[in-house]
């Protein structure tokens, strides 16, 4: 048996409702509670990014795992901070790993983090002994002004796959679908993403229903023998949408209410987040696993998309005593204590960026998380351990 032995997550130290960019969106902010499915989302801040946020996530699965057994870490994100070098290779000197680990990082927009975890999986299965470190982080960032700036956030998710696994056990089982579309995409100039709104939810559905379809083909469970859905969320009515849709496709005679509570549990991190792009879907899986209902021995799919595109549908189940390894508690913690700010603040933010010089400039030091990204000095960037504030 090979699985996800423990999953925690971080996010950035500020956060936004979004009624308060609302008013200069010209919009009314029911059309993101309710039309969205988001209530708010989180903002870095001056002295985080991908490598501190995924580091932040992966502190307390490796002081819990012990770090001799990681012999592999994968880094998926697609805000990518380097053309050349990892951002795991920081991740792995914050996080205070042997140097016998192999680190790479792997993109494919909002779906790396499943490539990995089937990576993973390849690698658990030829030598059970290993535990392989999977973070994923990522910092969505549209144009301001534009439709899709209610659709940022800021987070990571970072899980370990073991044999022996203590929340949930994969099946073998996976669906896989890709296309070449232009729904979503960043070029290396851009630090924002261009994105076909509309037509990027139809290539969404697309390629899951094509996952989904591959995952039967390959001898998965049926729509109405899996128990509860984590779908990719950019916006959690996203995920309802995309569950209404699968199980039309599938031919599913499930009740509405059924498809509700089979989806609605694991939107409550999401909705207060934001898109956390490759760390979404197992976000959503974090919030379905702290949700106070027993799933022990549920079968759970992940349906993980990423623009461009490519999806991949695949089931596991959720192991007895799964409840002692959560952090419930901690998961709350870190979305209290993100401090709160207004429309002004928030622009002054997102404006920091691109930096007049990239290639020299300090961050104040603001974070409450671990590890803290002090600025580029000769075009190296600087990381280290944050004094607690
Ligand atoms: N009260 C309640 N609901 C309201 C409302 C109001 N006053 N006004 C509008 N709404 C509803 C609309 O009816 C709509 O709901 P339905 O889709 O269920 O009909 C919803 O609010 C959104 O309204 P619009 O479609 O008019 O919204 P928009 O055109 O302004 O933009 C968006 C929405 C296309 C998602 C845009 O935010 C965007 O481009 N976001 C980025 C792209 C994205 O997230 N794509 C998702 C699929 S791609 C992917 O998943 C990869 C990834 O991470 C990017």
């Amino acid at each position: 048996m090979i699985g996800i032995d423990d999953l925690a997550m971080a996010t950035g130290g500020f956060r936004i409702d979004l009624a308060a960019i609302a008013e200069r969106l010209g919009a009314d902010p029911a059309k993101y509670y309710r039309g969205l499915g988001q209530t708010e989302m989180s903002v870095v801040a001056e002295d985080e990014d991908i490598v501190t946020l995924g580091a932040a996530a992966a502190l307390p699965v490796v002081e819990r795992a012990g770090r001799e057994g990681i012999r592999t870490l994968l880094f998926a994100t697609e805000t990518g901070i380097d053309q050349s070098k990892s951002a795991g290779v920081y991740a792995h000197r914050l996080l205070d790993l042997p140097p016998n680990v192999r680190v790479v990082e792997l993109k494919q927009a909002c779906y790396s983090a499943t490539a990995a975890m089937q990576f993973a999986a390849a690698l658990v299965a030829r030598n059970p002994a290993e535990k392989v470190l999977v973070i994923a982080s990522d910092i969505a960032r549209y144009e301001l002004g534009s439709t899709a700036e209610p659709t940022q956030g800021a987070g990571a998710a970072a899980f370990t796959v073991s044999a022996d696994p203590a929340l949930l056990a994969l099946e073998p089982a996976a669906g896989v679908f890709t296309e070449d579309v232009m729904d979503f995409w960043r070029p290396n100039h851009r630090v924002t993403a261009i994105v076909d709104g509309h037509s990027s939810i139809s290539a969404y559905l697309d390629a899951v229903a094509g996952a989904f379809d591959d995952y039967r083909a390959q001898g998965g469970s049926a729509f109405e023998a899996i128990d509860r859905f984590c779908y990719h969320q950019p916006f959690t009515k996203m995920a309802t949408k995309a569950h209404q849709y699968l199980a039309k496709h599938a031919g599913a005679d499930v009740p509405t209410a059924t498809l509700a509570a089979q989806v609605d549990p694991t939107m409550g991190y999401n909705r207060r987040i934001g898109n956390s792009y490759t760390a979404s879907v197992y976000l959503a899986l974090l919030a379905l696993l702290d949700d106070p209902t027993n799933l022990t021995g549920e079968r759970v799919a992940i349906a993980s998309y990423g623009s461009g595109a490519v999806a991949e549908f695949l089931t596991g189940t959720v192991m007895s005593g799964y409840r002692e390894q959560l952090r419930n508690g901690t998961n709350a913690q870190i979305l209290a204590d993100r401090g709160q700010i207004d429309d002004d603040t928030y622009l002054a933010r997102q404006r920091i960026m691109p930096r007049s010089d990239p290639s020299n400039y300090s961050n104040q030091h603001e974070t409450r998380g671990p590890f803290r990204f002090a600025g580029v000095r000769d075009d190296q960037r600087i990381y280290e351990a944050a004094t607690p504030r």
